[in-house]
């Protein structure tokens, strides 16, 4: 688009901004509800609501509080829920069996959710580090995040996970070759209706430090993830993982984490016209609510700017930490 804008004063642009109502009728983007995927950090107990230190206002919950939460976020129009579990640090393993167990926390967790609140979709999250004993998304051989076999057990993870009811699966692992694996054992298993929300162009970044906090893997991992999540200076790059992921049958792609790479989604978007998401992580979060709790920015307000900045970079919707509370400021 070019946009020609006549000469002054025949244009005078501040007249389209006079009014509220004149500036609800021009507004290119909208933000509601409906356009976030709220994640939650289930754990073990019974009746446990325990806060995340370094993110103000998020909590884990144990599993038998997790249907009230997902009646909660229906109530508010938010429609997708994204599940990730904090396993306890003796329980993680170098094999990470825990992973595919049909009844391990999230797939618990899933199974609740479908149980108290039927429509609500969720989204689970493929990745080995909450059950690995280093930390790492992979297998680790010899100090060598481990491809192909990190593979295969994504894929057995991905089917527990949608046997356990999972309508949408995210691998957020950033191994070769995943997203076809997965997508050819889900068709196999009868599960051609479930989703694959890939995490396509993942940077390796400081900005989820607190997630780390939340899910225990803080502790753990050894190293850094710089050998399969993306390097920061990278664009054209980003066009090439998600070109691939969708070619490999993904549904949906996301780009991670969302506003430093506001201009990756623009992208993304306009090269694909997929289906697009941003993951709004939890340092930036983080840094959000640190600020306002300061009273060094209006918390609420830069939470909505926040969110619309997505829309805004042509994705169709955001996950994040924010939802339940900005859907409830946006239903008044
Ligand atoms: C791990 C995973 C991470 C997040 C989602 N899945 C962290 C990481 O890659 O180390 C980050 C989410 C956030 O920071 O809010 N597979």
């Amino acid at each position: 688009m070019n946009p020609t804008v006549a000469p002054f004063p025949a244009a005078r642009l501040r007249r389209t901004r006079q009014s509220g109502a004149i500036r609800a009728l021009v507004r290119e983007n909208s933000l509601s509800p409906q356009d976030f995927i709220w994640p939650v950090f289930v754990r073990d107990g019974v009746g446990v609501e325990e806060p995340v230190a370094s993110m103000p206002g998020v909590v884990r919950r144990s599993v038998d509080l997790i249907g009230d939460a997902a009646l909660e976020a229906a109530s508010l129009g938010i429609p997708a829920i994204c599940i990730f579990p904090y396993i306890d640090q003796s329980l993680k393993t170098a094999d990470c069996a825990g992973a595919w167990d049909p009844d391990n926390l999230s797939n618990r967790a899933t199974r609740a959710i479908k149980d108290a609140a039927p429509d609500m979709v969720v989204m689970t999250d493929v990745a080995l580090d909450p059950y690995n004993i280093n930390g790492h998304d992979g297998f680790v051989v010899d100090g060598e995040i481990i491809n192909d076999a990190t593979v295969e057990a994504l894929v057995k993870m991905t089917l527990a996970q949608a046997d356990a009811g999972a309508d949408i699966i995210g691998p957020s692992d950033m191994m070769d070759g995943r997203i076809g694996a997965m997508r050819r054992a889900l068709e196999t298993a009868g599960h051609q209706n479930v989703m694959i929300l890939s995490y396509a162009a993942k940077y390796a970044s400081a900005f989820y430090g607190p997630f780390r906090d939340a899910v225990g893997a803080s502790g753990a991992l050894t190293g850094d993830k710089s050998t399969y999540q993306m390097d920061p200076g990278n664009s054209d790059e980003a066009l090439r993982l998600v070109q691939r992921d969708l070619s490999e049958g993904a549904d949906m792609v996301m780009i991670k984490p969302g506003m430093p790479y506001l201009d990756i989604c623009r992208r993304v978007k306009d090269t694909f016209g997929a289906p697009t998401f941003a993951y709004q992580v939890s340092g930036e979060y983080a840094m959000i609510q640190a600020g306002a709790q300061n009273g060094w920015i209006d918390g609420q307000r830069v939470m909505l700017e926040s969110l619309m900045a997505f829309k805004r970079a042509g994705c169709d919707g955001v996950l994040t930490y924010f939802a339940p509370q900005a859907a409830r400021l946006l239903n008044g």
